[in-house]
């Protein structure tokens, strides 16, 4: 569950009902390209946060004014905005969650690989910043292509010798949300009660949706299966076309980030019951990254949870073998691009 409080009103029961957690935890969130399309939204969603005592807010342009529209907001965390390259520092000291949304979204007709050449670049020179001044926050990668953005982070933690696995994470909670609305409405569920965990990893087929693990309990006809499968994989490019050339997807983008910082900052607070599902660093496969759930705790991820990919439908167990081509090539493009540059 949520607990952002959009009134201080809510805020107080916020703090009510999480007696058994630290009463004034407060910690300190990161956006790091907080001026586009994802961070805006990310950064208001996250300000509503009662976990959040500090909101550093990143760009290399127009973040002084999202910053100072976001702090006449009466909720507790304070908004800094930092602006270029010389302030990447500052923006990142003592922070305990950083989440990188900065790059270039994709526009009709192109896939999220066709963004690598320019967010591969952005990606690298940023996470050498967090290597560099929060080693040890956690770091949420929301920049396509996510397949290769995660990899190309760890190199680079790698080489700057600071790289925690349990604590780099492709954000993926974009794919668990569209699975969930979309199952919820074809099959008549309350949103609420319905989790689908989605596997492998963020781009067209490597997208694999659980539907045989679907909570609660749901039968469908294969029919159904193929329809919703294909419709989560392809839900970014609905986006896409929808919006025609002005971007993708940022505002159900931004709620499922702020989801999974939501989630991460209470499993830094000590809550020992948050599960989400991300693409990190894995035994899972034969493959070094793959989205599944994990158990999040104070150290990042605390175990990777196996049981999903037991009892696979045949469906899924097919989908998984045909997906694991395409993945491994991106992970190692990553993987390649990291190491060629000096
Ligand atoms: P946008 O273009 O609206 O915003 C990107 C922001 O990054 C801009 O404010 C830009 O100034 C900033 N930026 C560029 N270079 C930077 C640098 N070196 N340092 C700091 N900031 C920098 O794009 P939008 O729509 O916010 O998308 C951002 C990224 O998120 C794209 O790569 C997109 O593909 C990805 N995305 C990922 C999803 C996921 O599920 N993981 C879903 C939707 C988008």
């Amino acid at each position: 569950a949520m607990s952002f409080g959009f009134h201080p009103k809510a805020q107080k029961q916020n703090q009510i009902s999480r007696k058994n957690f630290q009463p004034q935890a407060s910690y300190k969130v990161a956006i790091l390209g907080a001026a586009g399309g994802i961070g805006q939204p990310l950064a208001l969603l996250i300000k509503m946060s009662p976990l959040v005592s500090a909101l550093h807010l990143y760009d290399i342009a127009n973040v002084k004014g999202v910053t100072a529209d976001l702090s006449h907001c009466n909720t507790p965390s304070q908004t800094l905005d930092f602006t270029g390259a010389s302030e990447l520092g500052s923006c990142l000291k003592g922070v305990d969650v950083v989440v990188i949304p900065a790059g270039v979204p994709r526009k009709p007709g192109m896939t999220r690989d066709d963004l690598f050449n320019i967010n591969a670049n952005i990606v690298k020179s940023l996470v050498e910043a967090v290597a560099d001044n929060c080693p040890d926050a956690f770091i949420h990668i929301i920049s396509n292509p996510v397949n290769s953005t995660v990899p190309i982070a760890a190199e680079v933690l790698k080489k700057k010798g600071v790289y925690d696995p349990k604590k780099l994470f492709g954000v993926t909670t974009l794919d668990v949300v569209r699975a969930n609305t979309f199952v919820a409405q074809k099959k008549n569920l309350r949103i609420i009660d319905v989790d689908v965990p989605v596997i492998g990893g963020h781009a067209g087929i490597t997208i694999l949706p659980l539907l045989s693990k679907t909570k609660p309990l749901v039968s469908f006809t294969d029919e159904e299966i193929q329809e919703l499968t294909v419709r989560i994989q392809n839900a970014g490019t609905e986006v896409v076309e929808a919006k025609a050339g002005a971007g993708s997807a940022t505002l159900s983008m931004a709620y499922a980030a702020a989801r999974f910082v939501e989630s991460s900052l209470r499993a830094i607070d000590g809550d020992s019951d948050v599960y989400e599902c991300c693409f990190v660093e894995s035994e899972l496969t034969e493959l070094p990254f793959f989205a599944s759930r994990v158990k999040l705790g104070k150290k990042g991820v605390e175990a990777v949870i196996s049981s999903d990919l037991q009892g696979l439908s045949e469906y899924e167990q097919k989908a998984l073998e045909a997906l694991k081509p395409e993945l491994k090539a991106s992970i190692d493009k990553g993987i390649a691009f990291a190491n060629k540059q000096a």
